[in-house]
């Protein structure tokens, strides 16, 4: 049953306005937002109260890995735990990938991870994946789009796992562009990255501590410039995943004053972790791609949260424990890549920028609810509390003081990257669909109704638009 409720006495945080506001959720939608203390039809209607408190649509995570295997590494979690953590942590849709083992086609692993949806204690949408065109895929892409499956990611490395070639790249940009979709690409120059590999490992060494130069800066801007061609010559849309530079940030942008619908994600852990961290003990534990940058690269890429070139936030979570991140410590080219981070994307990033730094309220809700859910097709359903909207809230104390750590956090692992970070804000009770999931602080309500979100077909147009930044 999906029993009324109202939140009284918070202040509503929507991306284009802030101010109070009580929110009346029906049959698990944002039926009303009243003028506070505004009378309701049924007085007997469960109150949940705000007071003090910033009411947020749940955060979208744009990029986040479920159960994801690469290598010889799956990450740990299932639906139910990843959903689990996301909801303790804010967020409540989480946008998963179907990247297929080698030789498996897209579709089938598509279906097969859309089928897990379900388990979730929240909705998920899922990103696509191609890394071979042939005869088959321009109606497996169709196929895909047709059940809601519209952006596609793509790898320009990871030879042999996920990698993509160019002309792949080029036919799979048009066949979503025309289907309503995005290529969606993590960007690396494989070649400028073995290379840097094959010298390290004549050299200093490639075990965790040398990650930084197995991965040079250089290796991003590449493959972004090369990307950025193909989607210009073929007027295709682009979305490039966890941008870690801002001198790659820029080339997007530059791109975008040219015309190009292009947008740019940018993870928790490039905007808050440095390359210091492999420096320290245990660096395996920061190991991801691309990978954490200098304290001078990361101030410069936060800079672009505030200037608006930044358009979504995500997590790019991979949850592996401690052991998967030892086994290979000593060879980066075998390690899981990854960081857990469903949980503390949206913490992080409110205590970082918003609290330490004057980032508007307003901005955080666009950057990681209102922008995901335009960039994946599922604007005004989520990430917006405006009526229609499906009634997912999470209901955040901006003042509270915690200090990170895995004793904390629900994620299905060992460590988290902050352990030990002292931050402020965070969620206290979280709705899911109407229901309220975690009240202070608490788990009551583990009902796993999630559902797979199908995308609306992208216009490419009002989406550059809507993403601009929050006045
Ligand atoms: O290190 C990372 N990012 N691992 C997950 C796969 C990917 O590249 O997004
Ligand atoms: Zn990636
Ligand atoms: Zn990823």
């Amino acid at each position: 049953m999906n029993a009324p409720v109202v939140i009284r006495g918070g202040t509503v945080v929507e991306a284009s306005w802030n101010g109070p506001a009580d929110v009346l959720i029906r049959d698990g939608k944002i039926a009303a937002l009243l003028k506070p203390g505004a009378a309701v039809p049924d007085p007997a209607i469960r109150t949940v109260d705000a007071t003090d408190r910033l009411v947020l649509p749940g955060g979208v995570d744009p990029h986040c890995h479920v159960g994801f295997t690469s290598g010889e590494f799956t990450s740990l979690d299932s639906y139910a735990e990843c959903t689990t953590a996301a909801v303790f942590g804010g967020t409540t849709t989480i946008v998963d990938f179907a990247i297929p083992r080698p030789g498996r086609r897209p579709l089938d692993a598509a279906v097969a991870q859309r089928a897990k949806a379900g388990e979730g204690l929240c909705d998920s949408a899922l990103h696509g994946c191609v890394v071979e065109w042939d005869d088959t895929t321009a109606d497996q892409l169709k196929t895909m789009a047709d059940s809601g499956i519209r952006t596609i990611k793509m790898f320009t490395t990871y030879a042999g796992e996920s990698m993509a070639n160019a002309h792949t790249i080029l036919r799979t940009m048009q066949a979503t562009r025309d289907l309503g979709g995005m290529v969606i690409i993590h960007c690396e120059s494989d070649a400028i990255i073995v290379d840097a590999q094959t010298r390290a490992a004549e050299a200093a060494g490639v075990d965790a501590a040398h990650m930084a130069c197995t991965r040079p800066e250089i290796a991003e801007t590449a493959a972004v410039a090369e990307i950025l061609a193909i989607a210009e010559s073929q007027n295709a849309p682009v979305y490039f995943v966890h941008q870690s530079t801002a001198e790659a940030v820029e080339l997007v942008a530059d791109a975008r004053k040219r015309g190009l619908v292009a947008f740019t994600e940018s993870v928790a852990h490039h905007l808050v972790l440095g390359d210091g961290a492999y420096t320290g003990e245990g660096p395996e534990r920061f190991v991801c791609c691309p990978p954490l940058r200098s304290a001078e690269a990361v101030e410069a890429l936060g800079e672009h949260l505030f200037t608006g070139h930044i358009t979504t936030l995500g997590s790019d979570h991979c949850c592996y424990d401690l052991d998967q991140k030892q086994v290979h410590r000593h060879d980066v080219r075998h390690m899981p890549n990854g960081l857990p981070g469903v949980e503390t994307r949206l913490p992080v990033i409110f205590s970082r920028y918003v609290h330490d730094r004057g980032l508007s309220a307003s901005r955080f809700v666009q950057l990681s609810a209102t922008n995901p859910a335009r960039t994946n097709g599922l604007y005004p359903r989520k990430g917006s509390l405006m009526p229609g909207a499906d009634a997912d809230v999470a209901i955040w104390d901006p003042q509270a003081r915690w200090t990170a750590g895995v004793g904390q956090l629900h994620q299905a692992t060992d460590y988290t990257p902050y352990e030990g970070m002292a931050l402020t804000g965070r969620p206290t009770t979280v709705l899911v669909g109407g229901h309220v999931v975690v009240d202070r602080g608490e788990l009551v309500d583990d009902t796993p109704r999630g559902r797979h979100l199908e995308a609306s077909p992208l216009d490419f147009r009002e989406m550059a638009t809507g993403c601009i930044p929050a006045g």
